[in-house]
């Protein structure tokens, strides 16, 4: 079925979800590479990983490599990864302090701006087009102390692509004083979108998460579709608290379960001053890298802290172990497709905006 037809008939009769073969299919994840990662702006790390100037951390966006790094006179930048001699990836490390970045193929090294210190192979700039010997930049925007970048130059600016999200951030005031704790990955077998699915959604939550139904009041739980992103979350049980820690009245939010377009998902707990963020990144059709970001005020964690880890831990697993089996029946030929709840509304939103995203040219 095309991507038109899919649009269509998703709006038939009863509310249907994408077709299964846009699970499967390695030809849509190269298309989604093309059409959504490299359009959107996608989270790359938090402000306390480059404090300092030459402090600089490598990732991938879109399948590329991408650097990022703050300049000597403080500025923040991202480039691709790759040395404009003759396409090496320049910097090997995942992270690091650099004065000067350096080329290991035949030792081009370039300033913290992007451009040519020295092409040793060259004499002198004989024959050397300045114009392709410095580093290609990409677009980079921070807002409450997160880093994003967008491949795309024609992107609308971060502020202005999630609605109200970084504004509602704002009620977080702590958020400037957070630092990256750790960063776990793990290798999801399932198509990214599977788990975008189930974060979108609780009604698995009474099944499959009974520690996060024993804490929070799931009666009272909504599910908010945004621009572009959409917010969820519910009371605490009064007499209830996330592992062992009590929670006082005041701080009675269940917390926020944000998603934003197209695989961020960003928490933030009650309790002290903490940040979670999951962002789903694809390593084929079938397979994912869930990357798990906590931040915290202090390295040093509380045990109420680790205990807010442990609880966030118990409730991805749960959810991993869905997806893979879900990604089974992906496979199958039983079925074609899905029916949605009318509680799962947002994982509709999310669906429309893939349809979308891929009748793009
Ligand atoms: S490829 Fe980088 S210096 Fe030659
Ligand atoms: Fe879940």
């Amino acid at each position: 079925m095309s991507v038109q037809e899919a649009k269509a008939n998703i709006h038939n009769d009863e509310v249907r979800t994408l077709p299964y073969g846009l699970y499967t299919d390695p030809q849509v994840l190269k298309e989604e590479q093309e059409k959504i990662f490299a359009r959107s702006w996608q989270f790359v790390g938090h402000v306390s990983q480059v404090e300092q100037p030459g402090d600089y951390f490598t990732c991938e966006v879109a399948g590329e490599p991408i650097l990022v790094v703050r300049g000597k006179e403080g500025a923040l930048r991202a480039f691709y990864n790759v040395c404009p001699h003759r396409a090496t990836k320049l910097e090997k490390n995942a992270e690091g302090n650099k004065k000067i970045l350096q080329c290991g193929y035949h030792g081009w090294t370039f300033n913290l701006d992007g451009s040519l210190n020295r092409a040793p192979n060259f004499k002198g700039a004989e024959g050397l087009c300045a114009e392709r010997s410095c580093l290609r930049g990409v677009r980079i925007e921070v807002l409450a102390s997160l880093i994003f970048v967008n491949l795309d130059d024609h992107a609308q600016p971060l502020a202005a692509s999630y609605g109200n999200f970084f504004a509602e951030l704002e009620a977080f005031p702590f958020l400037g004083e957070l630092k990256k704790i750790n960063s776990k990955t793990r290798v999801i077998k399932a198509n990214w979108k599977a788990f975008i699915d189930n974060y979108l959604e609780c009604d698995h939550c009474p099944i499959a998460h009974p520690g996060f139904s024993a804490a929070l009041d799931l009666s009272q739980y909504k599910i908010i579709q945004c621009e572009n992103y959409s917010v969820q979350g519910t009371v605490v049980k009064p007499d209830k608290q996330y592992g062992s820690v009590e929670l006082d009245k005041a701080e009675m939010q269940g917390g926020r379960f944000y998603w934003l377009w197209p695989n961020l998902m960003v928490t933030i707990y009650p309790g002290p001053g903490n940040m979670s963020i999951i962002q789903m990144v694809p390593i084929d059709h079938e397979t994912t890298l869930g990357v798990y970001t906590y931040l915290f005020r202090d390295e040093q964690l509380t045990q109420e802290e680790r205990d807010l880890i442990a609880f966030a831990e118990q409730v991805r697993d749960e959810d991993v172990e869905l997806v893979e089996l879900e990604q089974i029946g992906f496979r199958s030929r039983a079925f074609s497709k899905g029916q949605f709840s009318p509680t799962e509304h947002a994982v509709l939103q999310f669906h429309e905006m893939v349809l979308s995203a891929l009748e793009q040219k």
